[in-house]
């Protein structure tokens, strides 16, 4: 097993030197192409901090297998495995918006063991280790203690693409919690949706058809800062799963009834 400060620092050498690349281009001008689907943007600043990352991980450990949203996946036999996303909120981020960062998970025998998630715009990191804690610019942080869901705040996401044989459900969850009057919001990135849930900003966080790059990082800081990661059934997974509900822990049940009742 390698040594853990030497992954830490790699992961935070990758993570800041990609905040930097964002940072210094915001508000600026770069080439902007979709992906699969016309909303599903990519900006060669995604595409340069992706590859910086890369360099970064792979000079310090060529063996370890490395999945990149931009690059696809570098499988290996190792027990490490580095999950990429070097821009989330990139729709924010072609348009201005501050809310968008870079998010490395590192998976050790297939469970997220380090991970990190920096707005560069908002100078917001936040870091985690496994049985370690939580952390934002290094100060520990925890899930909120909000008990009573009826005044719980709420923040989700769509896909850019409906997935085919699941048209409605997205949308009746959302409707749900509306017609239970719950304020929620859309923030257009789910690492920091995630780690807003860890921080204690909002009690609850729930999206339909996330990637593992959205997820890798936000999930073990969620669980670091005391929160409850778990499907829509209630069942404890990975970071690969589909669907992703996110909560303080104390208002879990009550969000799964209500996604529950939607039918999803
Ligand atoms: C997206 C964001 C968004 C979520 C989308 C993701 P991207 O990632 O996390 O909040 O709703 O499903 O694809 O494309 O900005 O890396
Ligand atoms: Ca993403
Ligand atoms: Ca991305």
């Amino acid at each position: 097993m390698i040594n853990r400060d030497e992954l830490k620092d790699v992961l935070l050498t990758a993570t800041r030197e990609a905040g930097k690349i964002i940072k210094s281009n915001f508000n600026g001008i770069f080439k902007i192409d979709h992906k699969e689907g016309i909303n599903n943007l990519v900006t060669e600043v995604d595409k340069l901090a992706e590859e910086t990352i890369m360099a970064i991980i792979r000079g310090a450990y060529p063996g370890h297998s490395i999945i990149g949203e931009e690059s696809g996946e570098f499988i290996k036999e190792s027990e490490y495995q580095w999950i990429i996303d070097p821009i989330d909120g990139t729709v924010n981020f072609a348009h201005g918006i501050p809310l968008c960062c870079v998010s490395i998970g590192l998976l050790y025998q297939g469970s997220v063991t380090m991970g990190a998630v920096f707005n560069p715009v908002m100078d917001e990191l936040f870091f985690a280790e496994k049985g370690k804690g939580a952390t934002l610019n290094g100060e520990p942080i925890k899930v909120s203690s909000k008990n009573n869901f009826k005044t719980a705040f709420l923040v989700t996401g769509f896909p850019y693409k409906w997935p085919e044989n699941t048209l409605e459900h997205p949308i009746k969850v959302f409707e749900r919690m509306i017609l239970e009057g719950l304020p929620i919001r859309r923030l257009g990135s789910a690492a920091i949706d995630l780690c807003w849930v860890a921080c204690g900003r909002f009690d609850g966080f729930w999206e339909y058809n996330l990637s593992a790059w959205d997820v890798a990082a936000g999930y073990l800081i969620v669980l670091e800062a005391g929160g409850t990661i778990t499907d829509f059934d209630g069942n404890i997974g990975t970071v690969f799963d589909k669907q992703t509900l996110a909560t303080n822990g104390i208002i879990h049940k009550d969000m799964l009834g209500i996604i529950q009742k939607s039918g999803a």
